[in-house]
């Protein structure tokens, strides 16, 4: 986060880095020109401390919040990094791929380097480069093609009122005020000031003053537009819930029910509408979104789907052709963005299917679908997953024959009656477990590796998502009494096998939770907590099943005192590969 303009600056961008930390919150620091670079950085998170950095004078500064990639998070490896001289400050998201080379060199040089983070090489070079250039903006000019990796930068100098950004692969946008400007990876925290915003593109470096902004692809001016941004600062508070994931899981039915809207046959752009075959990659729970994507285009329009980890097709990416979908909530997960960009040398057509405006997947593919969750705070995915579902849902309706348009249109309505629903007895069950085992078959499948990864995330309790009828192949050996199955068991072809299997886990000493169609008893019978859902259509039982399965992670969470909205060791946003 950066702020230059007419206000102090320590204070935004406390405000602002509060907003950011669901990037990373390890560690996090401040620096601001006042009496030359003023600075201050800590171990933990800047939401835990009284903090304010009132004591850091200056309107111009810059601020990070850590998620550690080199160097164990400390107060030394928290940003900014300075250079020798303590002249130069500098905040870095991403990679610095070669830092290794470049700080060995710069050692030679006569650098001392205080952290062990890549981010200081920036720092050193940016030194040197100022030192013969005496310009700020050329010393960055001339030092950001020396960078490999991924990088958003924002860098400042004492005696310059200049904000200098740059940005390669890892999103950085500019809020345009009144006399101010800001830089954040995001727009939330910067909504609280303003709605315009300017997306930076890759290559693009931006000199900013309080009252302009001058922005280069490497050494040639290109103008930017501002965009307005539709997201307003309601919807990035708490609103009265105890944790933005509560909160999140509430705004499920609108989630769903505004993103269903969004989508007609028109917006379907045409290459998607009539695929011979579609291939799906994304990571985390837009993975999994994908997976009930495939099951259910497959069984309704007998089109095959490829899906692919992200994170695996860069690398070992299958000879393909036609659709490539890429599903992100951020739209800048680094591995969906690298296999789209694999896609798109493949001249495959590429579709995003994003929450966030501006975000770069959506400014690579093709085409773009937005779902319309609005911000997503919490690091656990809830309501996005939802819209996800809402989305490839309504592309499976528009590829067949519309059957479903009035089933989606109301499947908002059972995502509310679950919301209350008392699910005490089996969070009793969860919280005292080693282990959960979640399983389904069908679509229900991926609804269960979803359900585990939210228990693990936020509960931090062993989970594993299964094929149900896989348990008997090897996990057999781990039930006990301990090692509740979490079963879905809804009506369908694969009923009678479901309870079949149901059984052998009864066998064999494990508790049963089971999501069934209420008014159950056969199931009900055989379990030993049952949880009943709305008798719909199997579309909406998939919505219906996750949303439990996600409060019972919350639940269960809460019971454990865990911390729900920043779970440990992880991010939101993770926008390195
Ligand atoms: C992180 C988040 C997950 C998310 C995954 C993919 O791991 O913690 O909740 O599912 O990234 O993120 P994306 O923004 O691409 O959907």
């Amino acid at each position: 986060m950066g702020y230059i303009g007419r206000r102090e600056a320590a204070p935004i961008i406390v405000e602002g880095l509060k907003k950011l930390e669901y990037r990373g919150y390890d560690s996090f620091g401040i620096a601001t020109i006042g009496n030359g670079i003023e600075l201050d950085k800590h171990q933990g998170r800047i939401s835990d401390s009284s903090h304010s950095a009132g004591h850091l004078k200056g309107k111009i500064g810059i601020g990070h919040t850590r998620w550690a990639t080199h160097g164990v998070p400390n107060d030394i490896n928290a940003h900014p990094h300075t250079d020798c001289l303590n002249q130069i400050a500098i905040v870095h998201n991403g990679i610095i791929e070669n830092y290794a080379d470049l700080k060995r060199e710069l050692i030679l040089r006569g650098h001392t380097f205080r952290s062990e983070t890549d981010t200081e090489v920036a720092a050193h070079l940016i030194e040197e480069a100022y030192e013969s250039e005496k310009d700020l903006l050329s010393a960055v000019q001339n030092v950001v093609p020396k960078l490999k990796g991924s990088f958003a930068l924002l860098i400042i100098s004492k005696g310059v009122d200049q904000i200098i950004a740059a940005r390669y692969a890892s999103p950085l946008v500019l809020g345009v005020g009144d006399g101010e400007f800001f830089a954040a990876s995001d727009m939330t925290p910067i909504l609280d000031y303003t709605e315009r915003a300017i997306y930076l593109e890759d290559g693009d470096i931006a000199c900013i003053t309080p009252v302009t902004v001058e922005i280069f692809n490497g050494k040639n001016q290109v103008q930017r537009p501002v965009e307005l941004v539709d997201w307003s600062i309601e919807d990035t508070r708490k609103g009265g819930f105890a944790h933005y994931m509560l909160k999140e899981i509430y705004e499920q039915p609108q989630a769903f029910y505004n993103s269903v809207r969004a989508i007609t046959r028109e917006t379907i752009p045409a290459p998607i509408r009539n695929p011979e075959s579609v291939t799906v990659v994304a990571c985390g729970s837009s993975y999994h979104a994908g997976l009930i994507f495939k099951y259910l285009l497959e069984d309704s329009c007998a089109i095959p789907v490829r899906l692919d980890f992200a994170s695996e097709f860069k690398y070992f990416s299958p000879p393909i052709k036609g659709v490539v979908i890429g599903i992100s909530q951020s739209g800048e997960t680094a591995d969906t963005l690298s296999a789209l960009k694999q896609a798109k040398g493949h001249n495959c057509t590429t579709l995003a299917i994003v929450n966030v405006l501006g975000s770069t997947i959506s400014r690579i593919a093709d085409f773009t679908l937005f779902m319309r969750a609005g911000p997503e705070i919490s690091v656990a995915a809830t309501k996005s997953f939802i819209a996800q579902l809402a989305i490839l849902m309504q592309i499976i309706d528009f590829i067949g024959d519309g059957e479903y348009e009035e089933v989606l249109l109301s499947g908002h309505r059972a995502i509310e009656e679950v919301l209350l629903m008392d699910l005490s007895g089996a969070v009793e069950l969860c919280r005292n477990a080693n282990s959960i085992f979640f399983v389904g078959r069908g679509p229900f499948y991926p609804v269960s590796l979803e359900g585990s990864l939210k228990m693990k995330e936020i509960s931090y309790i062993h989970a594993e998502g299964y094929a149900a009828g896989e348990l008997k192949h090897g996990p057999f050996a781990l039930l006990s009494k301990e090692t509740p199955v979490v079963a879905i068991c809804m009506p369908g072809e694969t009923y009678g096998v479901m309870i079949s299997n149901i059984k052998e886990m009864k066998a064999r000493g494990a508790p049963v939770i089971a999501l069934g169609e209420q008014g159950d008893l056969e199931l009900s019978d055989v379990v030993d907590i049952f949880i009943p859902l709305p008798e719909t259509h199997p579309f909406i039982q998939v919505l219906t099943s996750v949303v439990v399965l996600q409060l019972l992670a919350y639940h269960t969470a809460v019971a454990l005192n865990r911390d729900v909205d920043k779970p440990k060791n992880l991010a939101k946003s993770v926008t390195v590969e």
